[in-house]
């Protein structure tokens, strides 16, 4: 083991006990010590869930990139294993980037990634060399393959970019060849997919390129995710530097997804349409798997690149998963719902029936708390005006407040943290549009101590936001401009 390895499980272990566990977020996962980023190699291996992630064990802050790990038995209680790689090579000097795994047909797991290795170019210009690399292991310790790196910018199209070339997907077919899908940067036209294909890991041909941005969603993609699901074929990627398009897109760091169908014999993906994954302030990379029991499940970063100031002086840890969720497609949408093991910390049910809010801010008894599974129904009252606007006020003392509000009359939803303590001028706001049927929508949120992810109508939009609000504003109330008739039913989620 390298001792640069050694020295990340060594800093791990001794500075995890710093870490209080009133400080972490309840049942999301966070960094074992210092950063997190993208999931990286998310998978079932060896009778469980694996998550490694982008991770710089030394400080709050990105820096040199090692691979962190964890493990779990019903992707919701996590238990951290030693870091599994560090930047230990020529190859990878500046960073172990993102990546996938996959079980081989000897029991072995085989992480293909991509290495960062910063060099002065010909015109004296510095450059992020990127190439692909494997390391094999047995779900605790992993050995870097001593032929890195398999994969380099000799195997790129015309006009890929070698110092943009990154974040490996890699799927075995049925008929036992390997596949992967890697971002790159078109120098002409901006992000693309490239398509690989091995029959042994090892050997990688170029296949296509899977898919072009052609400049319309941001600039360089990253970690590409390529997956079918429901009899269609679906692309996700994430993009640097998208402009804002409508309610859809923001300007920034933006994750979208392309449903389509894809020909397996001539690799061609027909994609016909795209959309954002997630609707809130934080959710980038996101990663799949598919469960043993066929469930295919995401998970991404809870944060965004440009939020990354939302932070408090004494945080000990910064970043964090969002909950996993399954996905489905349904009326040709990406749907997601926080995956059923959730479901086993739920507690204390307390639930409500037929509550008129009018014009009036309320609350429900035994309806509080930071950590909590809280589902709204939301409909008009019979004989009264179409209400205004409804709203869930969260994260709540006399001071601070996060709000998630419905307008009807514009169809349009909005999280609003601007009031959740923060301290720095960033992004605080974001707004999607709902279907509904005269005013009736569905609301379920899953707030954690540090984040509130909010499902409208049973996962067909979702709404990610990291909210540090300090932890005794627990608060929630209801507020109606109008008259509206709420249904809830709240559960306490058990800290484990
Ligand atoms: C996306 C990303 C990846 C890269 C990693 C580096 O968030 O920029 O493209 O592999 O983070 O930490």
């Amino acid at each position: 083991m390298s001792q640069k390895l050694q020295d990340a499980r060594r800093y791990e272990e001794e500075n995890e006990k710093l870490i209080h566990k009133e400080d972490r977020p309840a049942f999301h996962l966070s960094p074992r010590v210092g950063w997190m980023n993208d999931p990286n190699g998310f998978s079932y291996y060896n009778g469980c869930y694996h998550l490694f992630y982008q991770y710089n064990p030394y400080d709050t802050h990105w820096g040199p990139m090692h691979w962190g790990h964890a493990v779990s038995g019903d992707l919701i209680h996590w238990k951290y294993l030693p870091t599994v790689m560090a930047p230990d090579r020529s190859y990878d000097s500046d960073g172990c980037y993102s990546g996938s795994t996959l079980e081989l047909a000897d029991g072995r797991q085989m992480i293909m990634y991509t290495g960062r290795h910063l060099i002065i170019d010909e015109n004296g210009i510095e450059q992020e060399v990127q190439t692909q690399n494997l390391a094999f292991g047995d779900g605790v310790n992993y050995e870097k393959y001593d032929r890195n790196p398999v994969i380099t910018g000799k195997d790129l199209p015309e006009n890929g970019n070698p110092y943009a070339f990154r974040d490996p997907k890699i799927w075995k077919e049925q008929d036992g060849t390997y596949w992967v899908v890697i971002a790159n940067e078109d120098l002409r036209d901006s992000g693309q997919v490239l398509l690989y294909k091995s029959d042994d890991c090892i050997h990688w041909t170029f296949v296509k390129t899977l898919m072009k941005n052609c400049g319309k969603l941001g600039l360089m993609w990253e970690c590409p995710d390529f997956f079918p699901l429901d009899g269609k074929q679906v692309l996700i990627s994430s993009a640097q530097g998208m402009l804002a398009s409508g309610l859809e897109y923001h300007s920034g760091f933006g994750t979208f997804y392309f449903i389509g169908d894809y020909d397996a014999e001539s690799c061609d993906f027909k994609p016909e349409c795209n959309y954002a994954v997630d609707y809130g302030i934080d959710f980038y990379a996101p990663q799949t798997l598919f469960t043993p029991d066929g469930r295919c499940v995401m998970i991404g970063w809870m944060q965004n690149w440009d939020t990354c100031n939302l932070r408090t002086k004494s945080m000990p840890w910064f970043g964090q998963m969002c909950i996993p969720r399954e996905l489905a497609i349904r009326d040709g949408r990406l749907c997601q719902k926080p995956v059923r093991e959730l479901e086993a910390l739920r507690t204390d049910p307390v639930s409500y029936r037929d509550v008129l809010v009018e014009d009036s801010e309320i609350s429900l008894k035994g309806v509080k708390g930071r950590l909590v599974d809280l589902t709204i129904e939301i409909e008009p009252v019979e004989g009264k005006d179409l209400y205004g606007e409804f709203g869930v006020r969260f994260a709540q003392n006399g001071i601070f407040h996060t709000d998630v509000s419905f307008r009807p009359s514009e169809s349009v939803i909005t999280i609003d943290r601007r009031f959740s303590g923060s301290r720095k001028d960033i992004v605080h706001q974001r707004q999607t549009d709902v279907n509904h049927e005269k005013g009736k929508i569905s609301l379920r949120m899953i707030l954690d101590k540090f984040s509130a992810e909010i499902f409208v109508n049973d996962g067909e939009k979702v709404l990610t936001a990291a909210v540090n609000t300090d932890l005794n504003a627990d608060g929630i109330s209801f507020i109606a401009n109008g008259a509206a008739r709420i249904h809830v039913t709240r559960y306490s989620l058990h800290e484990m």
